[in-house]
């Protein structure tokens, strides 16, 4: 018996240059699926695409046209990992309205513009999963993160409408909230720190287990929602975020 084997399946996994949707993308191939990596930085992308074995694809989640295109190119999906996401820091003293239209662009309107060029044919086909990389941000507020955690709350509904709507047809839309997840650019910047061993706890503190998580724990409950272990599983927001939201 072979669980959560993505066997014959194609995957496309957004955001896919680093951190999480690297992990997401090493972990997909590495169960069997052919994996793309689309991102809007190439030379990072092309790495991680050879590195794992998959196919590199430019693209900007932000436009349209470009999500389109990759559509043309790719084909028919099984599963789409919308991951590509940007983060800001500030309240609403220090958010612009443009810092929150940057944010929505790439945090909400990215997600709906894969959605918009991937799922019919999933549709049509009457199978798929689609996981979209929410935060702990959309499900309770972070501090200090009005723009973001406004964009991650949509990302969260939006992954329930769309289960709502298109849930009866097989193909399935779940989203990963994690907490605070040690990637590359997190850990860069505690290094910044004086002293960056108590940063890092200060950082990790809100998780119960009073740790980060790392990218490969976040891949693997991607990989349970991609795999056909999850068909029970549409609407849910999977939280892997050491506990953050269960209360204090
Ligand atoms: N790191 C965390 O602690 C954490 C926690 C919760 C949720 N998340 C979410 O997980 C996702 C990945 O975060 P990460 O920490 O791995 O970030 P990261 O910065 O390491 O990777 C993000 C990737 O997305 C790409 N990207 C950004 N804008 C893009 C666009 N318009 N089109 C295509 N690609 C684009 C970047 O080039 C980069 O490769 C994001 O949606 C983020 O909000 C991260």
């Amino acid at each position: 018996m072979s669980l959560f084997s993505l066997k014959n399946k194609t995957a496309l996994v957004t955001g896919a240059a680093s951190g999480i949707g690297a992990a997401l993308g090493e972990l997909f191939a590495y169960a069997g699926a052919t994996v793309w990596i689309a991102d809007r930085d190439e030379a990072n992308g092309r790495a991680v695409a050879e590195r794992i074995g998959g196919k590199f694809l430019l693209l900007d989640v932000a436009s349209e046209a470009d999500c389109a295109r990759a559509a043309q190119t790719v084909g028919a999906l099984d599963v789409l990992a919308n991951v590509a996401g940007i983060g800001y820091v500030g309240t609403l003293l220090n958010t612009t309205a443009a810092d929150l239209d940057r944010l929505h662009t790439v945090n909400v309107r990215g997600v709906f513009n894969c959605c918009k060029a991937f799922v019919p044919a999933m549709l049509e086909r009457k199978s798929g999963s689609v996981i979209n990389m929410a935060s702990i941000a959309g499900v309770v507020a972070v501090r200090e993160r009005l723009a973001y955690t406004t964009t991650k709350f949509a990302v969260v509904g939006m992954t329930k409408a769309l289960a709502l709507d298109h849930s009866h047809t097989g193909v399935r839309f779940n989203c990963i909230c994690p907490g605070r997840v040690e990637t590359p650019f997190v850990l860069a910047r505690l290094k910044e720190y004086p002293d960056p061993q108590a940063a890092y706890l200060d950082m990790a503190s809100t998780q119960l287990n009073g740790r980060m998580a790392k990218p490969e724990e976040v891949a693997a409950a991607a990989l349970y929602l991609a795999s056909d272990e999850s068909a029970m599983v549409t609407g849910s927001a999977l939280m892997v975020d050491g506990g953050w939201s269960a209360g204090k």
